[in-house]
């Protein structure tokens, strides 16, 4: 709690956090959790007494949820740092974290601490009708961070994306029409199906919204690729005058491959959008606290071109981030659930830690993680040309691409990888990619490398299946 927010607090609910009964029993929480979390200590192997009862219960949460999970994963609740326990006793290093979700790894103590806050306040869920005084503390800090001047949580990631196009349409009514990059991934709600360029996820769905495609800087081909990009962008607004709310930029790809690109790029195209007042939406639910700076815009130098700015995952509270100009009318936002008081307090404690932590900048632990990743990956593609090209991504975000990026090989590396002890994920379909979101609140170079020897390994047991075929 700040100072300033200690003086100004004299009610019950303030004193509650202090209590020393509730300090005491955090204590013995904290210590519970460390007897228990001390005896991880690496990958193992599942346990062979529970290999038939974790069968029937993921066979029992298959039906449940109505089909397989994409890992047979199920978690027991317990890890440390990077390690995660899973309920049939076997232990992995974790470095996917739910799809860049848990930044501080498994059963942090700061996060448990946060929890527990969140946990003996009255409000279980905060919303539109019952905001507590943890809200405005995380609104704050993502205003000062972000230097836009509001924000309105969330739960998840569409949500905020659907908050910002809500908010830019709005502006720019009766526009209808939004741009998008190739490849881009935005969520999964009807309109954000649309908008996402994979037609798996729209198969059987109605058409909700126009979107239209600018294609993605190449690496291959930088000059053609930003002149196509602005090309397209062009003939779009000449064909479709005064008809667009926005434009979602992702400036590194997830779901798409970790595909990047220099700033000239972007500001060529957001030059051009500021000309015809169309909104830069910044979707920042994979990049947010990844890259070696806060925000992905911050890293690239555009701040002055951002009109709306999506977070969520790492953040644990989802947002959408707006300029004054863009503020919306009255009744346009507004939710039963803005988060849980637990997911509010814990995303104020993480951003409090990451902006005081040293993580950022060309020197932080970002930039230095990242640096030891892509020395370790390179030395593997070297040993094995042909096998593996990479790496790619920035800051946290990173990706490889074993077995020419085909997509059976890549699946068949990515469930190797995790029966070996590593949790990874694909990405992209043309090259598929593997990639990793690691926990870097808790990552030490000791994980890294235990990660590029498995790494390694995976990709030499399967190489001859591969060369054969
Ligand atoms: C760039 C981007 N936007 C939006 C989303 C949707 O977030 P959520 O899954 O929390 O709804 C994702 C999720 O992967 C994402 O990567």
């Amino acid at each position: 709690m700040t100072e300033e927010k200690e003086n100004r607090s004299q009610n019950y609910g303030n004193r509650l956090w202090k209590h020393p009964k509730v300090e005491k029993a955090k204590q013995l929480l904290l210590e519970a959790v460390e007897e228990e979390t001390c005896k991880i200590t690496g990958i193992k192997e599942p346990d062979s007494d529970l290999k038939q009862s974790y069968g029937e219960l993921l066979n029992e949460l298959a039906a449940c949820r109505g089909g397989k999970l994409r890992y047979p994963y199920i978690g027991s609740g317990l890890g440390r740092g990077a390690l995660v326990e899973l309920c049939d006793g076997s232990v992995k290093y974790d470095f996917i974290t739910g799809i860049g979700v848990h930044f501080f790894g498994h059963s942090h103590p700061g996060v448990i601490s946060a929890s527990i806050d969140g946990a003996i306040s009255n409000t279980i869920m905060e919303g539109h009708l019952q905001q507590n005084e943890d809200s405005l503390e995380l609104l704050k800090i993502l205003r000062d961070a972000s230097k836009l001047p509001h924000a309105f949580l969330t739960t998840s990631g569409a949500m905020a994306v659907e908050n910002a196009l809500k908010i830019a349409f709005q502006k720019k009514t009766p526009a209808y029409r939004i741009l998008a990059f190739e490849h881009c991934f935005a969520g999964r709600t009807m309109s954000l199906a649309q908008l996402t360029d994979k037609a798996i996820m729209r198969e059987g769905l109605p058409s909700s919204m126009h979107v239209d495609y600018v294609p993605f800087f190449d690496s291959k081909n930088p000059e053609k690729s930003t002149e196509d990009a602005l090309f397209a962008l062009k003939k779009y607004l000449l064909r479709y005058p005064a008809q667009y709310g926005a434009m979602v930029f992702e400036l590194v790809q997830g779901e798409g491959g970790f595909n990047c690109a220099p700033r000239e790029f972007f500001v060529g195209l957001m030059q051009v959008l500021k000309e015809h007042h169309i909104a830069v939406i910044v979707d920042e639910v994979q990049t947010f606290g990844r890259l070696p700076e806060l925000f992905a815009y911050q890293y690239f130098n555009l701040s002055e071109y951002v009109d709306i700015c999506t977070i969520g995952k790492m953040s644990v509270v989802c947002a959408t981030l707006f300029s004054d100009e863009y503020t919306p009318r009255a009744g346009l936002l507004s939710q039963t659930f803005t988060s849980s008081t637990v997911a509010i307090r814990t995303a104020t404690m993480t951003l409090e830690t990451l902006l005081k932590g040293g993580f950022y900048g060309p020197e932080g632990k970002i930039s230095k993680f990242h640096n030891h990743f892509v020395s370790k990956l390179e030395a593997i593609a070297k040993r094995h040309p042909s096998l593996i090209k990479g790496p790619f991504g920035i800051g946290g975000m990173i990706a490889f691409t074993p077995y020419g990026g085909e997509v059976a090989w890549v699946t068949k590396m990515a469930n190797s990888l995790f029966d070996a002890g590593l949790i990874c994920f694909t990405a992209g379909s043309d090259p598929m990619r593997i990639r990793l979101l690691p926990p870097l609140g808790v990552l030490m170079i000791e994980d890294i490398d235990r990660a590029c020897e498995i790494i390694e390994e995976t990709l030499t047991d399967q190489q001859q299946g591969f060369k054969d075929q």
